[in-house]
């Protein structure tokens, strides 16, 4: 790790200062809390916007941790949250690992940070609960898995369904019961609106309280065209993974842990379909975003968008537009031979041939759950007792990376070549057709050219590498160009 040079120590006082006013007198009650930490864990958590409160208030509240560090290069959210954590704030992740009182870091940045701040941590001795999706381009994932094995470090990602106790019944219910018969395949969904992020004419100025070189890490320096400079990274390919990175990795890893039990790794061969339609505002990524992947035994598709039902409609998208059965806005559906089992989260039914309802099931406090089990592995120094273990949570961010990469690759839609890769699989077919019928009221068809569709992409699980005739860009597209002096190491 870096050491912070005096340079950024100082500008990270200053832009803290200017931002949370009474910092001195915070750090001093944070320093009396942080020394009496009556063998808590003490947690740092690293960014604290949306998540990182929710984080940060879940890990104080938690038995056995205490939130004791935070650090955020926005000098406003930093104080706000030292002053509501009693805890010390930094404008620079490096401070806040050097701090003898962190044992274990939670980090909540945006996704271009998250790899190397989790290699930071482990290099500073601490645990890591890292948020989802683990990476933002999937070679930098592999090298957070290398770091957690070659430090012994517990890392658990923020999937926090996984430490649902309702997945084990449904696993038990749907593979060893075989109450449903043979699994024939599986749909996730996330048909969530959002709005449009603006197009300014001139790049947004960047707002006084951040400390802009440490937001930025990773990423290029490259002018930005939002309105909004906080949460709004997430559709900038610079920063952020898109839709598909966001609520997709909750919905497939769902789909990996209960219809798969994990057997598959990444998928093998993808096809994208999709676009950023209708806003026309400074986002790069899919608000529209339908993929097959071929796994080497069932398949699984998503429909992701974000869409309203219309431009004077408000509400998602249908998910069933041309037929009875495809799952729930937000959510994921196991088709069976003998019926089908219907997912969201904290809750989900079993449902016969005949359309009869046979099983509910429902959910637990899953956000509690996964940072006790992370406490509980942090004190056993058992990787294998994580829910959420890093490296399950590398295969299932792969699922969304290998999905963005064939969204950026993508050309014209062709038809024959969307149907070719999976021709006798109806439900895929019909998918399709319910993204023209939703695209329909915005006056977009599928062959407008808005609508971008990849090449079939072969990858291969062991190597993590694309294959084949369209390997060559694909490739280029698993490992991000890093901004000089925040370069994610390589780690064997
Ligand atoms: N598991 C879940 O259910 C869940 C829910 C929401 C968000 N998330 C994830 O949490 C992360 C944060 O999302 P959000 O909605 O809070 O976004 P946000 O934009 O509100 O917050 C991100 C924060 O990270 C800070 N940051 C940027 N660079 C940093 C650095 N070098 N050091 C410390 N802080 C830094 C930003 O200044 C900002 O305050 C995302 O990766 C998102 O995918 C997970």
């Amino acid at each position: 790790m870096p050491q912070t040079t005096r340079r950024t120590f100082l500008q990270s006082s200053a832009a803290i200062a200017a931002g949370a006013g009474s910092l001195s007198g915070l750090s001093r009650i944070a320093s009396a809390q942080a020394a009496n930490k009556n063998g808590e864990i003490g947690i740092g958590v690293i960014g604290v916007g949306g998540r990182g409160n929710a984080l940060a208030q879940g890990f104080d509240s938690a038995e056995g941790a205490n939130v004791v560090a935070v650090a955020d290069p926005d000098a406003s959210r930093a104080g706000k949250a030292a002053e509501q954590y009693k805890a010390k704030a930094y404008a620079d992740m490096r401070e806040l690992l050097e701090d003898p009182n962190v044992d274990a870091v939670a980090i909540a940045t945006c996704n271009h940070w998250h790899c190397l701040a989790a290699i930071w941590a482990m290099e500073a001795g601490k645990d890591v609960y890292v948020e989802k999706p683990l990476s933002h381009s999937q070679w930098e994932g592999r090298q957070v898995v290398n770091a957690a094995r070659k430090y012994k470090k517990i890392v658990q990602l923020g999937t926090q369904q996984r430490s649902d106790p309702m997945q084990a019944e449904v696993k038990k219910f749907l593979h060893e019961d075989q109450a449903l018969g043979k699994v024939l395949y599986a749909q996730a969904n996330r048909l969530g609106p959002r709005g449009s992020i603006g197009k300014r004419e001139t790049p947004l100025p960047i707002p006084q309280e951040i400390d802009y070189d440490t937001w930025l890490g990773p990423a290029q320096d490259e002018p930005l065209y939002r309105n909004s400079f906080h949460y709004d990274w997430h559709w900038d390919w610079n920063t952020g993974s898109g839709e598909m990175g966001n609520w997709g990795v909750h919905v497939l890893d769902d789909v990996r842990n209960v219809a798969y039990q994990d057997s598959v790794t990444t998928p093998k061969r993808i096809l994208s379909c999709g676009g950023r339609v209708a806003w026309n505002d400074a986002g790069d990524s899919p608000n529209v975003h339908y993929v097959y992947f071929d796994t080497g035994s069932f398949p699984t598709i998503i429909a992701l968008s974000n869409l309203n039902k219309s431009p004077e409609k408000r509400g998602g998208w249908d998910s069933k537009a041309n037929r009875p059965m495809t799952g729930p806005g937000s959510g994921y559906v196991v088709a069976c031979e003998g019926g089908y089992y219907l997912g969201q989260r904290g809750s989900g039914k079993a449902v016969d041939k005949d359309g009869k309802e046979i099983r509910k099931f429902k959910g637990g406090d899953i956000n509690g759950l996964h940072k006790k089990n992370f406490i509980e592995a942090i004190k056993s120094r058992d990787h294998s007792h994580l829910n959420a273990e890093v490296e399950t949570g590398h295969d299932s961010t792969g699922w969304c990376n290998l999905a963005n990469v064939a969204s950026r690759v993508g050309g014209a839609f062709d038809g024959q070549v969307a149907g070719s890769i999976a021709p006798d699989f109806e439900p895929w077919h019909m998918l399709l057709e319910d993204m023209r019928t939703n695209l329909k009221p915005f006056g977009i068809t599928i062959n407008s050219g808005e609508i971008k569709m990849s090449p079939i992409l072969t990858h291969n699980p062991e190597t993590e590498l694309f294959e084949g005739d369209h390997a060559f860009g694909a490739n280029e597209l698993l490992k991000r160009k890093y901004r000089k002096g925040y370069e994610v190491p390589e780690i064997s």
